[in-house]
């Protein structure tokens, strides 16, 4: 089943909302943990990201199918190019940032683990009592640039995107965020 510019399918809307909550979650844990150097929190950080990726890949596969919803109304050339550049950024987002994660703490020699299943081992110097080595400085920083780079990009693409849902709902008062609730228009 398609989604149409009436009605979008249940999986483009239960989609939507797992990876909004997910990665709307996910920025204010990863902030927190790091601000405050909460090391306790990072594993789970780190095995929620690899969950959203692995969504997250299912539902780029989805959108490439049944490409980006419709407008509900005319809409100016502008809004339609914004509407996209922002949809896209998100779905980049989306990939980008729990990869560059999985990319930061494999080569930074911390693996990566889904909860207590080892997708990446670490890599432990047993010298040293078990001492976290580097596997790649370089890229680990790289990696780790890019992870922070991309949370902010999509922070700010999600409060624009916030923004126009709430512009549409209760200023033009269209049926876009209706919609996305699943409701025909
Ligand atoms: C409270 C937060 C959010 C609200 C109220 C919201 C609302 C909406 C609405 C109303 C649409 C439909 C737009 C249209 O029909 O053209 C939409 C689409 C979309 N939203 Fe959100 N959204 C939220 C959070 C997020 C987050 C956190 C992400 C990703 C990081 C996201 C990614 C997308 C994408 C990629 C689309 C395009 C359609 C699709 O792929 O399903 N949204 N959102
Ligand atoms: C889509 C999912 C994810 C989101 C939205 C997200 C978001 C964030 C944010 C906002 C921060 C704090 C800012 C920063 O230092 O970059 C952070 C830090 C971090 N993230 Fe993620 N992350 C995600 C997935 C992952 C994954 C899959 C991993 C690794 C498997 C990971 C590993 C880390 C680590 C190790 C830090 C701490 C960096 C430090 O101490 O400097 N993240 N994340």
């Amino acid at each position: 089943m398609r989604d149409t510019k009436e009605k979008l399918t249940l999986t483009t809307i239960i989609l939507h909302w797992i990876i909004a909550l997910g990665m709307i979650s996910l920025i204010i844990l990863g902030i927190y943990m790091t601000e405050n150097h909460t090391y306790a929190l990072y594993p789970i950080h780190k095995s929620l990201g690899v969950i959203l990726l692995f969504i997250a890949l299912f539902r780029t596969v989805w959108r490439f199918v049944n490409k980006l919803p419709k407008p509900v109304r005319q809409c100016t050339p502008l809004e339609l190019i914004l509407s996209k550049v922002v949809h896209y950024s998100l779905i980049i987002g989306t990939l980008l940032i729990p990869i560059s994660g999985i990319a930061m703490s494999t080569f930074s020699g911390h693996g990566v683990q889904l909860f207590n299943f080892v997708l990446i081992e670490p890599n432990l110097n047993p010298a040293e009592s078990g001492k976290v080595i580097a596997l790649n400085t370089f890229l680990a920083d790289a990696a780790s640039l890019i992870h922070a780079i991309s949370n902010y990009i999509v922070i700010l693409c999600i409060s624009l995107h916030i923004l126009a849902a709430l512009k549409h709902h209760f200023y033009d008062r269209d049926s876009v965020l209706k919609r996305m609730l699943g409701q025909r228009v």
